[in-house]
């Protein structure tokens, strides 16, 4: 491996940070989401309402422990860490002129302390955060004004963290859009679905709208910092054809498509032929102006990051389905592989799969930002977690990515693992669905005095990084 490579974690705001209502920060979309579970989806409520559950106001409650956590992550020998920018500690719903300096300066020290130990900051600005003003009164990004608030709060960091962070990521998963508008939400992107009929061309228009976003905010950065690295982060789980039947193998392809795309335009920027088609054959009238298509030419991202848990298996239906038309109702379990708790095939093949997809489409550089297993953690009556599961999963997946550095010679920066430190699940509010190498003592319930803990995990990763991924035994 590449002796400068970055080996780290990742974890956003709004599942860490807590102090939800602190240092002016304002409600954003996180904070009026209740808690979950397997099988049962959180609901958003209006407002954040008296007597409901939001796991995300106090979460591991990162923002008055952050230099405990840091520290930990140096003693493992962190070389990065990524999280995320809360937009609303800078502008609490969005549409201010200004930015609110208390939120600024929250970001100052904590890049501080990351740089203290040298840790290399990377820095995703919306990771599922739009501020809950704009997704009320503005629609999201569904409407084009919220491109410009984003702009601003994207340039207000780049100028305040210009000498401290290199490293950054304009929307997290961005592509899950492709999987939500089966949900009343469009997390990303700020938008309620509530049953809105046209779900699919409401995505796309948003997509676009978020797209803009990104390249303005790339354009706006490099001339801020021209050593900036500005990139997409696209959530990654591979669909292979459910047979070697050539309609398995044609639906898989369309996924692949269907679920990627967003890859395309951040990298190439324009539109795939086949994306424009669609549109036609739909129907859909996605507002992109010439003006747009300029602006993506010219906000290309300059490396590419992506989270990889799980790979997926679809079967064609081509008599219900003849233009393969992407939905998760044809995905099927993949036989050859094991799940976790909640459903996600264990896949460390795909991986390496994964990094060779991408390499050979686009050529950048890139970085893995997210990997992990969500599972049960046991605390000893001693006060030991032994979670070899963990550690078996992350031995895996760092071994496939090795072979695809090594064997299969891809450009890859570094390896950033979901979440080093326990967190609020995204998809669930859980605290009990666990990912770190550090426990946090706090449950679903929201018990627990929050004190950290050193997982067996947590001494296994430490050795990962002093070997430089020689030795994962
Ligand atoms: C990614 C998100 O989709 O997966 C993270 O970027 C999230 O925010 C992670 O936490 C794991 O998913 P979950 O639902 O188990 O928290």
């Amino acid at each position: 491996m590449r002796k400068d490579f970055l080996w780290g974690g990742a974890t956003a705001a709004h599942q860490t940070e807590g102090a939800w209502d602190v240092g002016g920060k304002g409600i954003s979309i996180a904070d009026v989401m209740t808690v979950g579970g397997p099988g049962i989806p959180r609901r958003i409520t209006d407002g954040v309402l008296e007597g409901e559950n939001y796991p995300n106001h106090e979460a591991t409650d990162f923002y008055h422990h952050y230099k405990e956590d840091i520290a930990l992550l140096a003693e493992m020998g962190f070389k990065s860490f990524r999280t995320s920018i809360a937009w609303t500690r800078i502008f609490p719903r969005g549409d201010e002129d200004e930015p609110n300096e208390e939120g600024l300066k929250f970001y100052d020290d904590l890049f501080d302390e990351l740089r203290k130990y040298n840790i290399e900051p990377l820095v995703t600005l919306c990771h599922f955060e739009l501020p809950w003003a704009l997704v009320k009164e503005y629609d999201g990004f569904l409407n084009r004004k919220t491109i410009g608030f984003f702009v601003k709060f994207a340039t207000a960091c780049f100028e305040r963290y210009k000498d401290k962070v290199t490293y950054w990521m304009t929307f997290n998963e961005i592509n899950n859009q492709a999987d939500a508008i089966q949900h009343h939400i469009l997390q990303e992107g700020g938008i309620l679905l509530n049953g809105r009929e046209n779900a699919e061309e409401i995505m796309y228009q948003s997509s676009h709208y978020e797209l803009v976003a990104s390249a303005l905010a790339v354009k706006k950065g490099l001339e801020i910092n021209p050593n900036f690295k500005i990139g997409c982060m696209i959530g990654y789980n591979p669909v292979y054809p459910a047979t070697c039947k050539p309609e398995d193998v044609l639906m898989a392809q369309a996924a692949m498509n269907q679920k990627y795309w967003w890859a395309y335009v951040h990298v190439r920027g324009e539109y795939p032929h086949w994306l424009l088609n669609k549109f036609e054959r739909h129907g859909y009238k996605i507002d992109i102006t010439e003006e747009d298509k300029q602006i993506l030419k010219e906000g290309v991202v300059n490396y590419l990051t992506f989270s990889y848990y799980m790979s997926f298996a679809i079967k064609a239906d081509p008599e219900n389905n003849p233009h393969y038309d992407y939905d998760r109702k044809y995905f099927v379990k993949n036989e050859y592989l094991k799940a976790s708790d909640w459903g996600w095939q264990i896949d460390p093949v795909g991986l390496r799969w994964g990094l060779n997809w991408f390499y050979d489409r686009f050529g950048l550089p890139m970085m893995i930002v997210e990997n992990g297993f969500g599972a049960y953690d046991k605390v000893e009556e001693d006060g030991t977690i032994n979670d070899d599961y963990r550690i078996a999963y992350l031995r895996e997946h760092i071994r496939a990515l090795k072979a695809a550095c090594e064997e299969d010679g891809v450009d890859l920066l570094g390896y950033q693992m979901w979440s080093p430190i326990d967190i609020v699940s995204a998809s669930t509010g859980e605290m009990d669905k666990r990912y770190g190498f550090v426990y946090v003592n706090k449950n679903n319930a929201g018990e627990g005095d929050l004190s950290r803990s050193r997982k067996k995990s947590f001494f296994w990763y430490k050795h990962v990084i002093e070997t430089n991924g020689e030795e994962l035994d």
